[in-house]
């Protein structure tokens, strides 16, 4: 449910400029604890430099952004990472392709468990569980001793997913995870990303609307670097302005 109770993130007066081209203008937003939030609008309305400020990758000229009511703005993107727990995934996949799709996921639960100053955590059967549950979650398993370079472009995006899930983030952003993807990959992954949340609240920026559709709860529209609409994907797909600017040629 969504009410002022368990706001995670909220952003209020966001704006920021560069070089003289506003990229966003007074954008408020809030994200519920456990909810799948996507974002949507046309290419340059702001949607990843949203997300640039929300993990400390850029600073917004004005506003702010509280996560669990701490204000984190301008804080690094390190500090963002480790100690808020904000997980990202960029547009495209960033993964080791010279080690196996289990290495990718052991180094990225390492860094976590380091953080965590427990030495021997990684050698332990909680950690190889750990490490089994994330590939089974990403369709890898039976993938787990190939390079990651031998992966298809999709298993590829979703052993960055893996990777982003093993550091244990309170909230994971992904940045157009199906982008480059087949349609049955698309489907898989809209699947994967439903049994992320619960555990994890998630930020999803995506063009594909059956993607939006099969995954979303709560929409938000961004158009020329403000919120167009807000709402669940009934209310955006019968919103005449949404349709106007982004869903017609649907
Ligand atoms: N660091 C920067 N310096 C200058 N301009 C920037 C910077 N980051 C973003 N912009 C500009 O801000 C606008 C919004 O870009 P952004 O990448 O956030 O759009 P987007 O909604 O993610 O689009 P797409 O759907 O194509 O990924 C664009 O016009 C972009 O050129
Ligand atoms: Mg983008």
């Amino acid at each position: 449910m969504r009410n002022q109770e368990n706001i995670l993130l909220e952003v209020k007066h966001l704006s920021v400029e560069f070089n003289g081209f506003q990229a966003l203008t007074d954008v408020n937003m809030k994200i519920h604890d456990g909810e799948l939030h996507v974002i949507i609008g046309p290419n340059g309305a702001g949607k990843t430099t949203f997300m640039d400020l929300v993990t400390g990758k850029s600073t917004p000229t004005t506003g702010i952004v509280l996560f669990e009511g701490v204000n984190i703005t301008g804080k690094s993107t390190t500090e963002i990472t480790r100690k808020y727990h904000i997980g990202r995934k960029f547009q495209g996949p960033n993964v080791f392709d010279n080690m196996t799709v289990k290495e990718n996921i052991e180094i990225a639960m390492e860094g976590y468990s380091s953080m965590t100053k427990c030495v021997f955590f990684h050698k332990s059967a909680a950690f190889k569980d750990k490490v089994s549950e994330i590939l089974g979650l990403i369709d890898l398993y039976d993938y787990r001793q190939f390079m990651a370079s031998d992966l298809s472009h999709g298993q590829r995006q979703w052993l960055e997913i893996g990777m982003v899930v093993a550091q244990n983030p309170k909230l994971i952003i992904l940045d157009e995870p199906t982008a480059g993807m087949t349609a049955d990959e698309t489907y898989k992954t809209g699947e994967m990303i439903k049994r992320l949340k619960g555990e994890h609240t998630l930020i999803v920026v995506e063009h594909d609307m059956d993607f939006v559709r099969q995954v979303a709860e709560y929409v938000t529209v961004l158009n020329y670097g403000q919120v167009l609409a807000e709402g669940t994907m009934e209310e955006i797909q019968n919103n005449d302005e949404v349709i106007a600017v982004y869903l017609k040629e649907d």
